[in-house]
């Protein structure tokens, strides 16, 4: 017989939804519960979803419709559902998936304990997704299992900003900041679990501090971190160009652990779709912004994520992104076709633009990325670059893998010994999603 109750939870969408889910790990786990790799033999199922876009819902949907069978066969197990969709639908989900035990929003996760407990007491349907003023899941820690050097550290909730495309705000909320000794003792318990790289989440980090109302802000938080011993290196998602202070933008030449990459959605090449999704920058401004920052660190990595087939968009907008495109040169980018989001503002508009234009739109872009990554790859050919070693490479036990500065990724020939280390790695081989390098010299000595 096990002795103890096993978990499996699935998630879907952004990194935020996955440190939630190890948020909701930490609790299990204090609750005694352990994890499960195969849905098939859990007891408790926890379906964490994601509503940015519809075929998002559409996957979520998908997955509930196959636990319908595990529940049928086995009425004991519990199946919780939490994140964006869950807070958006609260109990409409039970209309489309009657199965489900209990919905939980993105406010309620510390209250996954009680709920379950409620739901094996009294076997009866539960729902909470109320908002609270305060979200007290956002300080959980919950350090990375299995030896990870990387762990994600929220620094605020929610959204203030209400681009015209984008649900966020209303399945997260209101922007709230955590205080700077508040995430920073948290990284300092997480450096004593062997973490050496924060990554810092926020939906608009850049505006860090607005609600704080006591002079902090996203600049001075990372001059703070920066001197937290143990970390070696400071990443953070996502910044919103309206926001990109010339003060930020130094942080990337001035201090050290900040790593040189930037994810800088600019959505739209044209003022026009930038004026109607509510992005309140021109697409001068965002240019700007990025001259500015490679001024100051001429060797930054430069993200980005762009919607194609907003609502009106003309082949002249669209024109426009790949302008923008061609001049800015992003080292990568994500790129969506427009979905309709329930309940933003721009569900109102009427010009909506025919799958088929948008697809052709979206192969375009797709296309002139994959041209820019490949040349930034290429350009890294024989340099030597600063590795953290992040573990074993999933394609050979003989390769280990890790990050640039520049957040490429490196594969070369080392064994477990080096993970954690920060190594030097001559780049010999480049590809489209990754590089291929050998080990120079490890940190230690190349410093002697
Ligand atoms: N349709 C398509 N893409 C969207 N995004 C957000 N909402 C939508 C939508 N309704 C994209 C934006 C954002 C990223 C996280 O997802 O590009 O930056
Ligand atoms: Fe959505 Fe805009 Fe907020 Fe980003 S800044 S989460 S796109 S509303």
């Amino acid at each position: 017989m096990r002795s103890k109750k096993q978990y499996y939870i699935r998630t879907f969408g952004c990194q935020m939804n996955v440190h939630d889910s190890e948020q909701m790990e930490e609790l299990l786990r204090n609750e005694g519960f352990c994890s499960t790799g195969d849905d098939k033999s859990a007891d408790l199922i926890i379906v964490n979803t994601c509503s940015i876009r519809e075929k998002a819902e559409q996957k979520v949907y998908s997955i509930l419709g196959r636990y319908r069978g595990l529940k049928q066969a086995r009425p004991d197990l519990i199946i919780g559902v939490g994140g964006c969709m869950a807070q958006q639908q609260g109990t409409d989900l039970f209309a489309r998936a009657p199965h489900l035990d209990f919905i939980f929003g993105t406010h309620t996760i510390h209250r996954l304990p009680e709920m379950i407990k409620e739901v094996e007491r009294n076997r009866r349907r539960l729902v909470d997704t109320c908002f609270h003023d305060s979200v007290q899941s956002i300080g959980i820690v919950a350090p990375p299992r299995g030896g990870s050097v990387s762990s994600f550290v929220t620094i605020m909730q929610g959204c203030n900003n209400f681009c015209s495309f984008c649900v966020v705000p209303y399945v997260r909320g209101r922007e709230e900041s955590r205080e700077i000794y508040d995430i920073v003792n948290e990284i300092e318990v997480l450096t004593r679990h062997g973490v050496k790289e924060v990554i810092l989440l926020g939906q608009n980090v850049n505006s860090y501090g607005n609600t704080l109302n006591n002079g902090a802000n996203f600049p001075l938080l990372l001059k703070e971190i920066n001197g937290v011993d143990g970390i070696e290196r400071i990443r953070f998602i996502t910044s919103h160009p309206k926001d990109l202070s010339d003060g930020l933008i130094e942080c990337f030449a001035v201090l050290d652990k900040v790593c040189e990459h930037i994810h800088l959605p600019v959505q739209s090449g044209s003022d026009t779709m930038l004026r109607r999704m509510n992005r309140r920058y021109t697409a001068g401004d965002y240019l700007g912004k990025v001259e500015k920052l490679r001024e100051a660190c001429p060797r930054i990595s430069i993200s980005t994520d762009i919607i194609v087939g907003f609502p009106g968009e003309s082949e002249e907008d669209f024109q426009k992104t790949i302008d923008l495109m061609e001049k800015v040169r992003f080292d990568s980018s994500f790129s969506f076709k427009y979905s309709v989001r329930p309940g933003t503002m721009a569900e109102r508009y009427e010009d909506r633009i025919p799958e088929s234009v948008k697809q052709d739109r979206l192969m375009k872009v797709q296309k002139l990325q994959e041209r820019y990554t490949l040349e930034g790859n290429e350009s890294l050919k024989g340099s030597v670059e600063d590795i953290l070693v992040e573990g074993l490479s999933k394609n050979s036990s003989a390769d280990v893998t890790g990050r640039t500065r520049t957040n490429r990724i490196v594969n070369f020939p080392g064994g477990t010994g080096l993970i954690g280390e920060r190594v030097y790695v001559r780049i010999q081989n480049t590809y489209i999603h990754s590089l291929r390098g050998e080990l120079v010299e490890k940190e230690r000595n190349w410093q002697c």
